[in-house]
């Protein structure tokens, strides 16, 4: 099994586990074809709170695991030709199309940095986590992927190399990842990210989350390059965006460890303006953002990269997250979750929970 990332430190190096029954590797280069056994690995979906965008620029980001959502990734030895099962592609992972290229990316490099390169496999991938969505897919897919082939080799991989690991599938998905992805796929609990850097945040009081789905894909490499070019025609104006939502970012934090929800809401309206400033929002996500506010939520604001994707709404209590939801999927959302961040003080950080609001 893989470990999860501890925001508070890892452990310093790989391992090699004793082996279990069979041992996966031979050490030439090759996984045993005729091994019984499974490697898995499994990551979850994330939504960014605050600082989307403006974090690849080393301004701070807030970013919340939805433990619910998982992706779960199993390899097993094969005995010639590599071959992917999931519900977007099946058939030779060299013939995978463009948009799964950061998974066969992702496995070539787990199995390369571990050891087994060219090293044929059968990758079978299950995934609640909607893709192009701005919630993580990309990165929880090589996070699953990189720990299911750790878990096959038997080696127990340190967070930070485990981590490299899924930042090269996330180039290859998206060009200069901050990082932000791959950490928050793995994470316990909400998390404070900046310039690679990440902990654990405390939330004084618990917070329920409506994520609502335009049904527009967002292309999180695409949206990056917008901003970078507006950076180019419109130096001034674009750093202060980004010095904004930093500021926001810093904020809310103190906003999530003092209990109040209802300026975190504010921040979060705001950041979606400046984010809209940016180049990055849309009219699904401008119209959803609308609703919420119109239906009472504290806040609203695109998540992940935008230019489609997920809307996050704060609501002031679970009933409330259920008039969002619905007024939500009235104003044509094409999917709802609903997500709780419970209290947590930055030494005990329970899961996040989420249920799709049917
Ligand atoms: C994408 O989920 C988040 C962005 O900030 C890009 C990144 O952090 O690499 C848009």
């Amino acid at each position: 099994m893989t470990e999860r990332t501890d925001p508070r430190g890892a452990a310093a190096s790989d391992e090699r586990r004793p082996p279990q029954g069979d041992d996966a590797s031979r050490g030439d280069g090759a996984v045993r074809s005729s091994l019984p056994r499974t490697g898995t690995g499994s990551a979850t979906g994330k939504v960014i709170l605050f600082g989307e965008h403006a974090v690849v620029y080393g301004q701070p980001a807030i970013a919340v695991p939805v433990a619910a959502l998982t992706v779960q990734a199993d390899v097993t030895a094969a005995a010639d030709v590599s071959t992917l099962d999931s519900a977007l592609y099946t058939g030779p992972i060299a013939d995978v199309p463009a948009r799964l290229r950061p998974t066969a990316v992702a496995l070539d490099a787990a199995l390369a940095a571990l050891g087994t390169p060219d090293a044929p496999v059968f990758l079978r991938i299950r995934s609640d986590v909607p893709a192009e969505r701005g919630v993580g897919s990309s990165a929880a897919v090589a996070a699953a992927v990189v720990g299911a082939v750790a878990d096959l080799l038997g080696i127990r991989l340190d967070a930070e190399r485990h981590h490299e690991l899924v930042q090269v599938a996330e180039r290859a998905a998206h060009g200069t990842p901050s990082g932000l992805d791959a950490r928050a796929v793995r994470a316990p609990g909400p998390i404070w990210f900046r310039n690679g850097a990440v902990e654990p945040l405390a939330v004084a009081s618990p917070l329920v989350f409506v994520i609502a789905d335009t049904g527009v894909p967002g292309q999180t490499g695409d949206a990056v390059a917008a901003v970078r070019a507006q950076r180019v025609a419109d130096p001034d104006a674009t750093d202060r965006r980004i010095a904004t939502l930093g500021g926001l970012a810093d904020a809310a934090r103190a906003d999530l460890a003092g209990g109040d929800a209802a300026s975190l809401g504010r921040h979060m309206t705001q950041a979606h303006a400046e984010l809209g400033a940016l180049g990055v929002g849309h009219p699904a996500l401008d119209a959803l953002a609308d609703a919420a506010l119109a239906a009472g939520a504290l806040g609203a604001k695109l998540t992940g990269g935008g230019r489609g994707g997920c809307l996050i709404a704060l609501a002031s209590d679970a009933d409330h997250a259920e008039l969002l939801a619905r007024a939500l999927r009235d104003a044509g959302a094409a999917d709802v979750w609903t997500t709780t961040v419970p209290a947590a003080s930055v030494d005990a950080q329970p899961n996040t929970s989420v249920e799709k609001t049917e």
